[in-house]
């Protein structure tokens, strides 16, 4: 047990415990703090707070490390497959090839939607954005399934993380068909997680859909890229949701809606609309500047993140995947040269440097999405398919803490003291 932190307040001395971890940072256990002092501790953004315990991702800032269950994200995503991270970050472990089947046999029976959730597509505009029906349509699923929404039966819960994992693809291509006017296809389960996704979002009725094997990896990737990623935005909201015993669909909902927000999963369609912005390499400078500009609400969508201060490891295995996918479309995107003049021009500018700004997972994604014929609108979306497996494996994971309990910060309050009030009459 490393030594007590102490902390002196008002002349008084309290010690509290220091908890240690398997890896990384070490946590002050202020828990009685509020009790002891009468003071709250101040964080807004939570930079230095742990919120919980977790088992799932461990995340090294300075040294670019992501670990899912301890397997570095660069080795998931070159040898392992989207349903076999789905399986590990659920279950704790890699699965045997049976058990993977198993587990990929029973997703596949979940990937169909209650006809009558079809119905609430026909509520939106078609121009409505695709973010904006996941919202609506995800939190719907919370009226159709009364099945599986006692959050204290292992079983239920289970179900409901299966229905949640398997139904997003099917949810996410119906925003996308219902968007450009086109009819809405059913999942076909001789086909991969994957595959089944890329055939009812580009497939049509009228012919046969080959799914391409070069895209079917690299799509499988970006999930596997996407999985989870420690106490982000989203999965803190997920996870604050839940904690008040929510229903998991809604819970799920209120996810996609926080992803949906430029400054996280929003950045992804951000960051490819500031390179359509920027356009050609010579204008990069004129944007360079205005990100460094104080005065300026412009930020490099793409570039920073709060944890990582060295380099996003996803960031550079999407680089690598940019590569294989233009080879595998014989594609070339003059886009995709001017992110790679822009990473390199803004890591060679003080301001970037000093600050710790570089790309992470949001800068190249759009640039691959975009070749294999997604519109920029869909990108968080994409986001929000791959994030659901880990959104639900931390619902589940705070759900079984014994630690856990609702969440309920406080604040500083700096608003009026208490007054009387004045009628209007004598105002
Ligand atoms: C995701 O948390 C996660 O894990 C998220 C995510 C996940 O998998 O769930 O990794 C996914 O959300 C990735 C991040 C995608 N967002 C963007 O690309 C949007 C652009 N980036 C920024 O908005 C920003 O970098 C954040 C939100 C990502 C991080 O913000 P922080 O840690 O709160 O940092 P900050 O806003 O306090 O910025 C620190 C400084 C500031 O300057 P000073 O006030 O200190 O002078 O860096 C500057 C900022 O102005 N800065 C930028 C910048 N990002 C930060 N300046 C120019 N361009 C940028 N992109």
């Amino acid at each position: 047990m490393t030594e007590a932190a102490k902390l002196t307040l008002s002349g008084q001395d309290h010690d509290y415990p220091v908890l240690s971890g398997s890896v990384g940072p070490d946590v002050v256990d202020i828990r009685k703090l509020y009790g002891q002092t009468g003071a709250f501790t101040y964080d807004p953004g939570f930079t230095s707070t742990a919120s919980c315990q977790s088992k799932l991702t461990y995340i090294d800032g300075d040294e670019g490390v992501l670990l899912h269950r301890g397997y570095p994200i660069g080795e998931l995503a070159e040898q392992s497959s989207f349903m076999e991270v789905c399986y590990l970050l659920l279950n704790g472990e890699l699965p045997t090839a049976d058990e993977l089947e198993k587990f990929s046999w029973t997703i596949s029976r979940h990937t169909m939607v209650h006809e009558q959730l079809a119905q609430f597509f026909r509520g939106f505009r078609r121009d409505a954005h695709p973010m904006a029906i996941m919202c609506g349509v995800v939190g719907a699923l919370s009226a159709f399934y009364h099945d599986s929404t006692d959050i204290h039966d292992p079983q239920q819960r289970m179900i409901a993380s299966h229905r949640l994992i398997a139904k997003m693809p099917t949810i996410a291509a119906m925003a996308y068909k219902y968007s450009v006017g086109q009819p809405f296809l059913y999942p076909d389960n001789s086909l991969s997680y994957t595959g089944n996704f890329l055939r009812m979002t580009f497939g049509v009725p009228a012919e046969q859909y080959e799914v391409n094997p070069a895209v079917e990896k690299a799509m499988d990737r970006i999930f596997i890229l996407h999985a989870d990623h420690e106490q982000n935005a989203s999965t803190s909201t997920v996870r604050l949701a839940g904690s008040s015993g929510a229903n998991p669909f809604a819970c799920i909902a209120a996810g996609i809606a926080c992803l949906w927000g430029p400054a996280h999963g929003g950045a992804n369609e951000a960051a490819l609309n500031m390179l359509h912005e920027i356009g050609t390499p010579e204008r990069i400078p004129e944007f360079i500047a205005r990100a460094k500009d104080k005065n300026d609400p412009f930020r490099l969508m793409g570039f920073g993140h709060r944890v990582y201060k060295n380099y996003d490891p996803r960031a550079t295995v999407m680089q690598k995947t940019v590569r294989e996918v233009f080879a595998a479309l014989n594609v070339q995107d003059p886009l995709f040269e001017t992110a790679l003049r822009l990473e390199e021009i803004a890591l060679s500018d003080d301001y970037f440097v000093e600050k710790k700004l570089f790309p992470n997972v949001d800068f190249y994604s759009g640039v691959i999405l975009s070749a294999i014929g997604f519109p920029t609108s869909m990108f968080t979306v994409l986001f929000a398919l791959a994030r659901t497996v880990g959104w639900v494996a931390q619902w589940n994971e705070m759900i079984t803490d014994p630690d856990q309990k609702i969440g309920r910060p406080r604040q500083l309050y700096t608003g009026p003291t208490q007054r009387a009030y004045v009628p209007v009459g004598q105002r």
